[in-house]
C-alpha cells in the first residue's frame, strides 16, 4: 500500500489531466476528498497562486466545512476564490448548473488574466449535471481545455463512468466500493481486472483502489485518516503567503 501522491491528484502540472472519485454512497469519497485536501492546502509546492474550490451540491455541514467556511452568494465566493487558498461554495440547486459554470468560466478569466495561477475545482455529486448523455458545455470546456490553463477538475461520482468528455480527459480514477455492474465496465473499457481488485476494496471498509488511466496500473489504497475538525478562526484560516494578484472583480 501506498500513500496518495497528492501534487499527482490535486495539482495542475500542465500534464496530467483530472480526476475522478467513484464510489457508492457511503463508501468514502468525500472523506478522502476532505482529508487528502487538509493536506493539499498545507503542501507549499502547490505554491502561493494556487486556489482551491470545492462545490458541494449537498450543501451538507460536517462535511467540507472542515476546509473553509462554506459561501452560498456567488459574489463572496468570487472574491474568496481571488483571495483565499480554499473555497467551499454551497450552491442554490435550482441554479446549480448556471452557478457551476459561472464559477468555470470566472476560473478561466482569471487564469487569462494571471498565467501563474492555477486551481483545482472540485464538484461533488457531479452526476447531477454529468451523466452519460449530457454535459454543459462550461464542463466540457473544464475538461478539454481546462489542463492547458492549469485548471484540474476532480469529478465526484456514485458511478465511475460518467460521460464521453470528462472520460477521455481524466487521468486518475479512485475507486471506492461500487457495483459489480460498474467494475464490467470498468474491465471492458481499461482490459484491466476490477472484479478482481474490487474483492480487496470489500475486504477493508472505506479503502480504494488508485487507477492510473494513463498507464493502466492501479493500486489498493488504505482508508485515508479522518479529517481534523476545522477550528473556528475568523481570519487567517491559512498561515502561509497568499499573494492577492487578481485584479478583477
Ligand atoms: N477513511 C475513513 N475512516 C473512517 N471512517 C470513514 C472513512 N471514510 C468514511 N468514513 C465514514 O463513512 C461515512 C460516509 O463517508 P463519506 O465520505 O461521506 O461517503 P461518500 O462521500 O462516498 O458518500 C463518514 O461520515 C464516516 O463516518
Ligand atoms: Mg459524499
Amino acid at each position: 500500500m501506498t500513500q496518495l501522491t497528492l501534487e499527482r491528484l490535486y495539482h495542475p502540472d500542465g500534464k496530467h489531466l483530472g480526476g475522478l472519485v467513484a464510489g457508492l454512497s457511503g463508501s468514502g469519497k468525500t472523506t478522502a476528498v476532505i482529508s487528502t485536501l487538509q493536506q493539499a492546502m498545507k503542501n507549499k509546492k502547490f505554491g502561493e497562486f494556487h486556489r482551491f474550490i470545492v462545490i458541494d451540491p449537498k450543501t451538507q455541514y460536517g462535511d467540507y466545512d472542515k476546509l473553509s467556511e462554506p459561501i452560498s452568494d456567488m459574489k463572496k465566493a468570487l472574491k474568496s476564490i481571488r483571495k483565499k487558498r480554499m473555497t467551499v461554495y454551497f450552491p442554490d440547486l435550482d441554479y446549480l448548473e448556471q452557478e457551476v459554470s459561472l464559477i468555470v468560466d470566472y476560473l478561466f478569466s482569471l487564469a487569462d488574466a494571471e498565467p501563474k495561477s492555477s486551481f483545482t475545482l472540485i464538484l461533488d455529486e457531479a452526476s447531477i449535471l454529468i451523466t452519460p448523455t449530457k454535459i454543459p458545455p462550461a464542463l466540457k470546456r473544464l475538461s478539454v481545455q481546462g489542463r492547458a490553463k492549469k485548471i484540474k477538475p476532480i469529478f465526484i461520482s456514485q458511478r465511475p463512468i460518467v460521460n464521453r468528455w470528462t472520460d477521455a480527459n481524466l487521468s486518475t480514477l479512485l475507486l471506492f466500493n461500487t457495483l459489480p455492474v460498474d467494475y464490467d465496465t470498468l474491465s471492458k473499457r481499461w482490459g484491466v481486472d476490477f472484479h478482481k481488485i474490487g474483492e480487496n476494496v470489500r475486504e477493508k471498509e472505506y479503502s480504494y483502489i488508485w487507477f492510473d488511466m494513463e498507464k493502466g496500473t492501479s493500486k489498493l489504497m488504505n482508508p485515508v485518516e479522518l479529517p481534523k475538525v476545522r477550528r473556528r478562526v475568523k481570519k487567517k484560516d491559512f498561515k502561509g503567503k497568499i499573494t492577492q494578484f487578481f485584479r478583477l472583480s
